[in-house]
């Protein structure tokens, strides 16, 4: 059999996992939640989540990876002891990546989109005001035309890029990519805190103001802080897991965890900067939610000196970090069915080709044809539902089964885990957090998850007047749980 591909150096692998954790996630989600959460207040919680939560997490699905070498479509059913049930959740892992792709090639494309028509001076001339840029945003929605032609243009890049292979393709362009939107991001952040009266938006952002957290309501926050911890480190559904099977065990898995998480948080952290200070000079309210990016700061390039510029080169960063991320999560992709059914990889590319675009195209149509569909309560579209699965369910629960796995002793194992996220040099994982990652993270995913379900549907069912809304969603959650209870403690383990 041939021997699995693997990256061709060390930055290679930092710059690609960095390069699918680095995604909207940090440039679009981060700065609006920022801006609707009370700025620097939720930045703390933010990074104690990621801290506490988000590096073990990772340093457990890069285990999994390295120690299975396979993609999370068949590395449960390599590692686990026998007649247990951990291997059933790679289908949900699979299905966890195939439904982040079914909204982000669409979100990925209109980031492209827009960086398309800033370069054409679509948003730089005088005829142009803050009402012609709220019709140009929902025109792009209602067209299926436009969503479909830059979702398909998406599709084609990135499944292009993985034909190449993992070094050839993936390293090669992902390592120009992440060089060329860390540049970028300097030069944006240094020009938008240079703009005339930036330094509020500065404060708003470094200083935290507990009041307005308060004011979202101090359980929203929490949530809120702990999904985008996940999302943002792309965990729970083996995205990087696969990563860790393209990696030699020259390095240990702590360190390297930590230099990917410190990049992450880096973009973040910057994005911000450059989108916060901008609204502030312009004196624009940072708390547009979703449509920060799409319809605040159109407007404030249409007033800025040489907004025709700092346009396209913003959202031409903004392409980069979306296209990284849709390249890393084709190559899990890719590497499920070549795991599952022994294909080449350029079969593969063909059929996902075909694959995903037929997929992403309910959340296209849910903007226009089909905007009478609102799964989730009024005003929520397709893109929401598939959002809401992936993120506040498959990633939460996800991450507590790759957690319960490399701790408990029916799962892989803490030795196990210990023994592969060490080997190596470098950073060693630190022993003494062993019972806090046994009980501690799984109790706090567990509290965390079902608050979340509570107050998104409680106002709902106040709302409507109806118990039995909320009531039937906690049925929902609880479910959820119990699934996963049972992947974790089904069967009988046989010890051969
Ligand atoms: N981390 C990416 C972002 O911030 C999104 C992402 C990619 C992701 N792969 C993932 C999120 C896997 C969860 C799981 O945009």
């Amino acid at each position: 059999m041939k021997s699995r591909e693997k990256f061709g150096s060390r930055l290679g692998f930092i710059l690609v996992s960095a390069g699918c954790a680095v995604g909207l996630g940090n440039v679009w989600k981060f700065p609006y939640m920022t801006g609707r959460y009370g700025g620097a207040a939720f930045i703390v919680i933010y990074l104690i989540f990621l801290i506490l939560m988000g590096w073990p997490i990772m340093v457990c699905e890069f285990s999994v990876g390295r120690g299975s070498q396979k993609s999370c479509a068949t590395s449960f059913k390599v590692l686990e002891p026998k007649g247990t049930k951990w291997h059933h959740y790679g289908w949900f892992g699979m299905a966890g990546n195939y439904l982040l792709m079914m909204f982000y090639t669409m979100v990925a494309g209109w980031m492209m989109y827009y960086c398309f028509r800033c370069a054409k001076g679509d948003f730089s001339s005088s005829s142009v005001d803050a009402q012609v840029i709220v019709n140009r945003f929902n025109e792009m929605l209602s067209s299926p035309g436009i969503l479909t032609f830059w979702m398909i243009l998406t599709v084609l890049l990135a499944f292009g890029v993985c034909s190449f292979g993992v070094q050839k393709g993936v390293e090669r362009i992902t390592k120009i990519m992440m060089t060329a939107l860390l540049a970028l991001i300097v030069v944006l952040a240094v020009h938008s805190v240079r703009l005339p009266g930036a330094i509020e938006g500065v404060k708003f952002y470094l200083i935290p103001d507990f009041q307005k957290m308060k004011e979202a309501g101090i359980g929203n926050v929490i949530f809120g802080a702990m999904s985008q911890a996940f999302f943002t480190l792309s965990l729970g559904i083996g995205a990087m897991a696969i990563f860790g099977s393209y990696l030699d065990k020259n390095r240990s898995l702590a360190g390297e965890a930590a230099s990917i998480g410190i990049l992450d948080t880096f973009v973040a952290l910057m994005a911000g900067m450059i989108i916060i200070p901008a609204c502030f000079s312009f004196g624009i309210e940072p708390d547009a939610g979703p449509s920060l990016i799409f319809i605040t700061l159109p407007q404030i390039f249409n007033q800025m000196t040489g907004g025709r510029i700092w346009g396209t080169l913003f959202f031409l960063f903004l392409s980069f970090a979306a296209l990284s991320t849709v390249i890393a999560v084709f190559e899990n992709i890719i590497s499920f069915a070549i795991d599952l059914f022994g294909i080449s990889r350029s079969r593969a590319v063909l059929i996902n080709i075909v694959l995903v675009s037929l997929l992403s195209m309910p959340a296209v149509l849910g903007f226009n044809v089909l905007s009478g569909i609102q799964p989730l309560g009024a005003g929520t579209g397709i893109m929401d539902l598939e959002d809401f699965l992936v993120s506040n369910n498959l990633l939460p629960l996800g991450s507590l089964v790759y957690l319960m796995f490399c701790t408990q002793k029916r799962g892989w194992g803490w030795e196990n885990f210990i023994k592969e996220a060490n080997a190596g040099n470098g950073k060693k994982f630190p022993l003494f957090v062993r019972g806090y990652m046994t009980y501690g993270i799984p109790a706090l995913i567990v509290v965390i998850y079902l608050k979340g379900y509570w107050d998104m549907f409680a106002p709902q069912a106040a709302a409507a007047n109806n118990p039995l809304l909320l009531a039937g969603w906690m049925c929902v959650a609880i479910a959820f749980l119990a699934l996963i209870g049972w992947f974790a403690f089904g069967g009988k383990r046989k010890d051969s």
